[in-house]
């Protein structure tokens, strides 16, 4: 499938629960909010029959994401049998962490049964590696598990893990270095995000804000180059950069700043309550839920998929001062 500006769409991010063990600021506004009732959120029965019609138009990778999609019932099975959907090249997760550790079925940890499922890729998100700044900005005293997890996925034998690290100036900026280290010494990849205005908006202020140029000059200075790594492609926004002298990429995700950032987009988002989302930055989303429980069939719903396809922007409008209807924790990163 190509949008109206050549984007190629290969890719369909899927939100599988809009809960969270996790309160991160930038994700999910403080004030109490209800969760989607059940009836709202799509079964994997539906989840399933959307990807198997995605694939059929060329969608070749999806990313399993939430809120945190470890905590919704059963989703290990779930992911099996997406494994299972002939077409699917690339079978992702991105996770907070916290409960990778724990055992499921015949598993020792969620790692080894997400391993077990034929996951490829494991992302991470993990801000900081002080016990209480982790409190401070997830709400949760998990930093340890986070670890632990990560140790994990490490024996599931699980390479090349990504972190996603999102920048806050005055929160995580004095541990840049940590961080590159940490990641160093573990073979994890690491990924510096730009905050981007998808949740309440006091946490994106100005004075919180640390764009990745900033980042990427100051690891330049303190290593003595970094080297663009042209050609170490993932098939998200992210441009790597290797550390000069050092065997280590590191990742930039620079959404508010990079201008190039949506050029070669290939995403698709659906989100737990059957909205197919053309672009995270923009407020179009169409319900696919209710075609799919008003008996469409699947010839309607690939046409509408085409649909969504070719009412994808050419860019997001997050600086546009887009003020989101919903808040990223029920998108899906
Ligand atoms: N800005 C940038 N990144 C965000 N994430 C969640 N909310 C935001 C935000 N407002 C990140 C999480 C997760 C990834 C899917 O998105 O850290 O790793
Ligand atoms: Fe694609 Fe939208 Fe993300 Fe840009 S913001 S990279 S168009 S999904």
């Amino acid at each position: 499938m190509e949008d109206s500006f050549g984007h190629h769409i290969s890719y369909l991010r899927i939100s599988v629960t809009d809960r969270c063990n996790e309160r991160c600021a930038y994700c999910m506004p403080n004030e109490f909010q209800e969760w989607l009732p059940r009836e709202g959120v799509m079964s994997y029965e539906e989840i399933l029959r959307v990807v198997r019609i995605a694939v059929s138009l060329g969608v070749s990778k999806i990313r399993v994401t939430g809120g945190e999609p470890l905590t919704r019932r059963d989703v290990i099975p779930f992911i099996k049998r997406l494994r299972k959907i002939n077409g699917i090249k690339e079978l992702g997760i991105t996770t907070n962490g916290t409960l990778l550790s724990q055992s499921v079925g015949k598993f020792k940890t969620a790692a080894a049964a997400l391993a077990g499922a034929g996951v490829s890729t494991v992302n991470v998100s993990l801000d900081t590696l002080d016990e209480r700044k982790y409190v401070a900005i997830t709400g949760r005293p998990y930093l340890e598990r986070v670890i632990e997890g990560l140790d994990d996925l490490i024996d599931a034998g699980f390479d090349k893990v990504k972190i996603n690290t999102v920048l806050m100036r005055g929160r995580n900026d004095d541990e840049l270095l940590d961080l590159v280290d940490f990641t160093h010494q573990r073979n994890l990849l690491l990924r510096f995000i730009e905050m981007m205005p998808v949740s309440t908006n006091d946490v994106l202020k100005e004075s919180n804000f640390l764009p990745c140029g900033e980042v990427m000059k100051f690891l330049s200075d303190t290593f003595g180059g970094l080297e663009p790594s042209a050609n170490y492609r993932t098939n998200g926004p992210a441009t790597y950069y290797k550390i000069s002298g050092r065997d280590q990429l590191i990742g930039f995700i620079g959404a508010m700043t990079n201008l190039h950032f949506c050029e070669s987009c290939n995403k698709l988002r659906l989100t737990c309550d059957g909205k197919l989302r053309p672009c995270l930055g923009s407020h179009l989303e169409f319900d696919l839920l209710s075609e799919i429980r008003s008996g469409a069939s699947d010839e309607r719903i690939a046409d509408f998929i085409r649909e969504v396809v070719a009412r994808k922007p050419k860019a997001h409008d997050f600086l546009s001062n887009y003020q989101p209807g919903r808040k990223m924790i029920a998108i899906g990163g």
